[in-house]
């Protein structure tokens, strides 16, 4: 081998070494954010309705609050050809030009699969096909995966004990972080098994940037406080390239109030989750698009520290949360879960400021000067106040 030679089998080793590493290291480095089909279009979603979304999330200005994946879910799956390779169906006559259009507008696309023969809604899953699907993926250019457990548990459920089928789902998300990394393009690699597991222990492990903590959410109060409070304890296992995810948004789909929703979106900043907005964005009122464009509770989610915040104190129905940010303030969320307004009392000595803090409400706009160190405000039923918080 010449020096030449020798010079460009390092300069190619290097090369697939980086990005190799690209896949959990540098992907994700902030809570994924974007659109995804399922919350709104369940089965409906087709190509039209996806460029659709893609439009409004520019023509909306979300595109330019960070919002950057729109992320098909489960439904576009068509059978396999005769060599295997996944197709699409009727919905989708062309991924790839699809992807195109997408990224033609400054966006990233995602698509969805499940480790077990049939996915959720009984299309075809990846089952024996990881390394050809992740390719197929990588050739139409997607830049997403969420991938959804669902048809592995009948696998799972022939295993001789509960260890043995925590093996098998291990090892298929391991097989598809493999196979998405050997493509060598940047996929985001989104688990989805429901919190199983605690997979917040392992998920990091298998290469996953992202995992579901918990069953489906829905547009419901009920369901979405469940979710969303029940987060707390798990802030230490998120952080860059690795996020709990609570599940995709519901903002702006009709089943909350407006004060619903602002605690929805303030919950899910203060938790450093994936704001996957799940309605349909050409058909936005201005309060729903106001919610999920207010650019301090965005800066929240994304803060560049990458920590996630965690539940302070509950009084009965009053709970207050906290996320430290990378400028040394703080986010601080005063929720009231009962279903009538409620004045809260904080004790701000309990966020580490004996003698007040100078705050700033993120939901009026509206610098605050100095608070506390007992604090009371007047909180609407299932509503929030939140607020940034300096010394
Ligand atoms: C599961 C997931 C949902 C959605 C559906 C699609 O229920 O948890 O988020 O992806 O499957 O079938």
């Amino acid at each position: 081998m010449n020096i030449f030679c020798r010079r460009l089998a390092i300069l190619v080793c290097l090369s697939v070494t980086s990005l190799a590493t690209a896949q959990s290291s540098d992907i994700a480095a902030r809570p994924p954010m974007g659109w995804n089909s399922w919350n709104h279009f369940k089965h409906q979603v087709n190509d039209a309705a996806v460029r659709a979304q893609a439009e409004a999330m520019v023509s909306s200005g979300m595109r330019d609050a960070g919002y950057t994946y729109i992320n098909i879910d489960d439904t576009w799956e068509g059978g396999r050809d005769a060599d295997g390779k996944i197709q699409t169906n009727s919905k989708f006559p062309d991924m790839k030009a699809l992807a195109d259009f997408v990224h033609s507008k400054g966006l990233k696309l995602g698509i969805y699969s499940s480790p077990g023969a049939k996915t959720c809604a009984k299309f075809e899953g990846s089952y024996g096909h990881e390394v050809q699907d992740a390719q197929t993926y990588a050739a139409w250019g997607i830049d997403y995966l969420k991938y959804d457990l669902c048809g592995l548990n009948e696998v799972m459920k022939a295993a001789p004990s509960p260890e043995a089928a925590h093996q098998i789902m291990f090892d298929a998300y391991v097989k598809m972080r493999d196979a998405l990394r050997s493509t060598g393009r940047p996929i985001v690699y989104s688990l989805c098994q429901y919190g199983n597991d605690a997979v917040w222990e392992w998920g990091a492990s298998v290469g996953g940037n992202l995992w579901r903590t918990t069953g489906d959410i829905s547009d419901k109060y009920a369901k979405m406080a469940e979710i969303g409070f029940g987060q707390a304890g798990l802030a230490r296992f998120a952080g860059p390239g690795h996020w709990n995810d609570p599940d995709m948004l519901e903002v702006g789909n009709g089943g909350m109030n407006n004060e619903e929703y602002k605690t929805h979106m303030s919950l899910w900043a203060i938790l450093a989750a994936p704001l996957l907005a799940g309605n349909d964005l050409s058909k936005m009122t201005p309060e729903t698009l106001a919610i999920l464009t207010n650019r301090e509770v965005i800066a929240v989610d994304q803060d560049a520290a990458g920590k996630q915040g965690d539940r302070v104190s509950a009084e009965g129905p009053i709970e207050v949360w906290a996320k430290p940010l990378a400028d040394g303030s703080k986010a601080v969320g005063i929720f009231n879960r009962h279903h009538l307004p409620l004045t809260a009392h904080v004790d701000f000595r309990l966020l580490g400021y004996a003698s007040g803090a100078k705050a700033r409400d993120l939901w009026l706009d509206k610098d605050l000067g100095k608070i506390g160190p007992e604090y009371s405000v007047k909180i609407p039923s299932h509503g929030v106040v939140m607020l940034r918080v300096t010394q």
